[in-house]
């Protein structure tokens, strides 16, 4: 396909009324990605040199957010759809774009988050044959609502909506998803013949079809899976495509060779990156931007996010990586601890109830239970250096900015407010007095005061 040119016009005019939301529908998330990104990504896949993005009211939030998004090495083009006069107004929209002249057009919509590459790189591959017009068809199981796909050997020769069906057509399964790829020799003249004479007053894209077919080109249906052409309207559509997201990256983590003992409770993001023989216990949720390596172990209970974690290390249970963490080789985050912007020297280990943040741990450091950097004054943020092999004896509290050396011990409950050199023994806290009888004499005189 590289030898020809495409371009992706994807609608993303969605209101949101039915989300009830103040955030244009497809900046919905699903796995942490905006949809419209999704699908931006999905056509950069299938080797689109451009993307032009049709986006109705919030034009500027759109195209603020996306800001960065991936759509492969392509930078998105935004335009508006002023007026809301249906699918083919709105690719229309992106006339501009039409007009430099693709050989390839797809139309995509960005409340479709689970579209997947290979069903564009097949209509692709229609058109570089001798179709004109391609539109990708799916069996949903309930086909109510839906245009269905009417076929008359081997050629598609119309789109009807459900309203205008005949007895006959209504029992027709196979379903316009909506997506569709044009020649770019003629797309943008079958785009401008399409009229608003119907009910609606709508420019249909749909319409698409029966005029192509009035000109003798060839028009053809090809089949996605009904998960691919799940479009999201409402709240609960959006938590069924993640659902649908999640189930198929599950599947894709273990066919890489990562274990999930109990799958359907694992979450990834978009963007999430595991190595083989890694074990993931039951749930673990992963944020955006988390790169695990190979066999390590993440335990039950788990949160992460913007973290790095190396070979053969282990995580939780009921751990927090936040942004920043980086967990180097065959080091220990143990129960209940959290780490913060910190990098967890190799084979550290920081096994339990400990906060470390804005820090750095050197190699085989022991940082001892309930130990906490003390990195935040109420206005910045401080940092805490500990050396290679250094001991940090438990419930201590390390006041940062402070740096305790290489080899350097820190006594148990010690609040360590200066720097610690090298291979030194420090301690923070008040010495301990003890006083021969003095238990006794007490409970003795408070006993007797309750009795008065
Ligand atoms: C459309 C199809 C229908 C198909 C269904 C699949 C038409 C006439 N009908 O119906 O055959 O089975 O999708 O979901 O195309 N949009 C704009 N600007 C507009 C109108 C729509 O950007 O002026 C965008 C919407 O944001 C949405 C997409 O186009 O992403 C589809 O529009 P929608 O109104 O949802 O079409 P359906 O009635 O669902
Ligand atoms: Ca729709």
């Amino acid at each position: 396909m590289d030898d020809r040119s495409c371009l992706a016009v994807i609608l993303a005019a969605g209101e949101g009324t039915r989300m009830k939301s103040t955030t244009p529908k497809v900046l919905h998330k699903i796995a942490g990605l905006e949809m419209v990104a999704h699908v931006m990504a999905t056509a950069g896949k299938a080797g689109a040199d451009a993307m032009a993005l049709v986006v109705g009211n919030g034009a500027e939030q759109v195209e603020a957010a996306l800001e960065g998004r991936a759509g492969g090495s392509v930078k998105p083009e935004v335009h508006a759809q002023r007026e809301r006069l249906g699918t083919a107004h709105a690719v229309l929209a992106a006339r501009a774009a039409l007009a430099r002249g693709y050989d390839d057009v797809l139309v995509l919509f960005g409340d479709h988050p689970l579209l997947e590459p290979e069903v564009l790189l097949n209509a692709r591959s229609k058109l570089a044959g001798d179709a004109d017009v391609v539109v990708v068809g799916f069996r949903p199981p309930v086909p109510a609502g839906y245009g269905r796909l009417i076929e008359s050997s081997g050629q598609l020769v119309a789109i009807r909506e459900e309203k205008d069906c005949s007895e006959a057509e209504r029992r027709i399964g196979f379903c316009n998803s909506g997506l569709m790829a044009l020649s770019g020799r003629c797309a943008l003249d079958l785009l401008e013949s399409i009229g608003n004479d119907n009910a609606q007053g709508e420019y249909y894209l749909t319409d698409v079809v029966e005029i192509a077919n009035g000109r003798g080109l060839s028009v053809v249906a090809i089949e996605t899976s009904h998960e691919s052409a799940h479009g999201v309207n409402d709240r609960a559509q959006l938590a069924e495509a993640e659902a649908i997201w999640q189930a198929r990256t599950r599947r894709a983590m273990m066919l890489s060779g990562v274990t999930l003992i109990a799958p359907e409770t694992v979450f990834f993001s978009h963007d999430t990156q595991i190595g083989a023989d890694t074990v993931i216990e039951p749930n673990v949720w992963f944020g955006p931007g988390v790169e695990v390596a190979s066999d390590v172990r993440i335990h039950a209970f788990s949160h992460l996010e913007g973290a790095r974690v190396e070979e053969g290390a282990t995580v939780g249970p009921f751990a927090r990586l936040r942004p920043g963490a980086e967990i180097m080789e065959k080091a220990k985050i143990g129960n209940f601890c959290e780490v913060k912007k910190a990098r967890i020297g190799e084979g550290a280990k920081v096994p339990h109830l400990s906060y470390v943040g804005d820090a750095s741990v050197g190699a085989g450091a022991n940082i001892g239970a309930g130990t906490i950097t003390c990195n935040y004054d109420g206005f910045n943020k401080h940092h805490t250096e500990i050396g290679a092999g250094a001991f940090i004896g438990t419930n201590s509290s390390l006041v940062a900015p402070v740096s305790i050396s290489a080899g350097a011990y820190v006594a148990s409950g010690s609040v360590i407010t200066h720097d610690v050199p090298e291979d030194a023994l420090a301690f923070g806290r008040a010495r301990q007095v003890t006083r021969e009888g003095r238990g006794k004499l007490l409970r003795e005189k408070l006993s007797g005061d309750k009795a008065k």
